[in-house]
């Protein structure tokens, strides 16, 4: 008996962009998990700064990233936790000097292997969408459901103050975030290792002028007709 493929939907695109937020809600529509990689990348960032490492130090990195303690589960509303030790890593791994290390930590190769192999082994069980930088290009490349969203820098410095500021974590000027929202994108996207692209494979959605559902309703049409 040929067994079904599980349904993996690739969602890629820079930061800010609402990938998590339209992630989470086409996951709940087709009934799978949402796996939003960046916030794997970003316990390890955690953990780098916690430990006091220099993030410039590549051999302990990946050293650490190979000995972390990190899991998915799965959470009854279809969400998936990162757990680091243990525990959810909940808005201090959002802090922007965590994004910053996460950023730099996030280039090396021997720590994207581990969290791709992570990556691969929890979605290709039950499906999942995916959602992060490379996930169209290297983690899944073979998925048919690519779909890469962009919006404008002030857009996307906009909602990141939005959401920094319901949080508490941040009182950076939005002169300032829209610096390192624009220095992580350069960094995300000229790395030798998995640099954030996109190709022809994927579709590309601009979030920019849609609202939420719009930006959902039209991926799952699309999803429907590639299907
Ligand atoms: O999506 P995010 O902002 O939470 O991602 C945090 C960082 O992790 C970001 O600098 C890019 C990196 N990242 C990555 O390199 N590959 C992914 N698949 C997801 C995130």
């Amino acid at each position: 008996m040929t067994r079904k493929r599980p349904l993996i939907i690739a969602i890629d695109g820079t930061s800010g962009v609402g990938k998590s937020t339209v992630a989470r809600r086409l996951a709940q529509e087709l009934e799978v998990p949402f796996l939003e990689t960046g916030a794997m990348y970003r316990a390890l960032g955690l953990k780098v700064a916690e430990l006091a490492l220099d993030p410039a130090d590549q051999e302990s990195v990946e050293r650490l990233a190979a000995e972390l303690d990190l899991e998915l589960r799965h959470r009854a509303d279809g969400g998936v936790d990162v757990l680091l030790d243990g525990m959810s890593l909940g808005e201090r791994a959002r802090r922007p000097r965590i994004s910053e290390v996460t950023s730099a930590i996030s280039t090396y190769p021997g720590v994207r292997r581990i969290m791709v192999q992570h990556q691969r082994s929890f979605a290709e069980e039950l499906g999942a969408v995916v959602e992060g930088r490379d996930i169209g290009t290297k983690v899944f490349p073979d998925t048919p459901f690519k779909f890469f969203l962009q919006a404008p820098l002030e857009t996307r410095v906009q909602r990141r103050l939005k959401q920094l500021e319901a949080s508490g974590e941040s009182d950076l000027s939005q002169e300032e975030l829209a610096r390192e929202v624009a220095e992580r994108d350069h960094r995300d996207s000229t790395r030798a290792e998995s640099p954030l692209t996109v190709n022809s494979s994927y579709r590309v959605v601009d979030t920019g002028s849609l609202s939420v559902e719009q930006v959902v309703q039209a991926i799952l049409s699309e999803i429907d007709q590639l299907s």
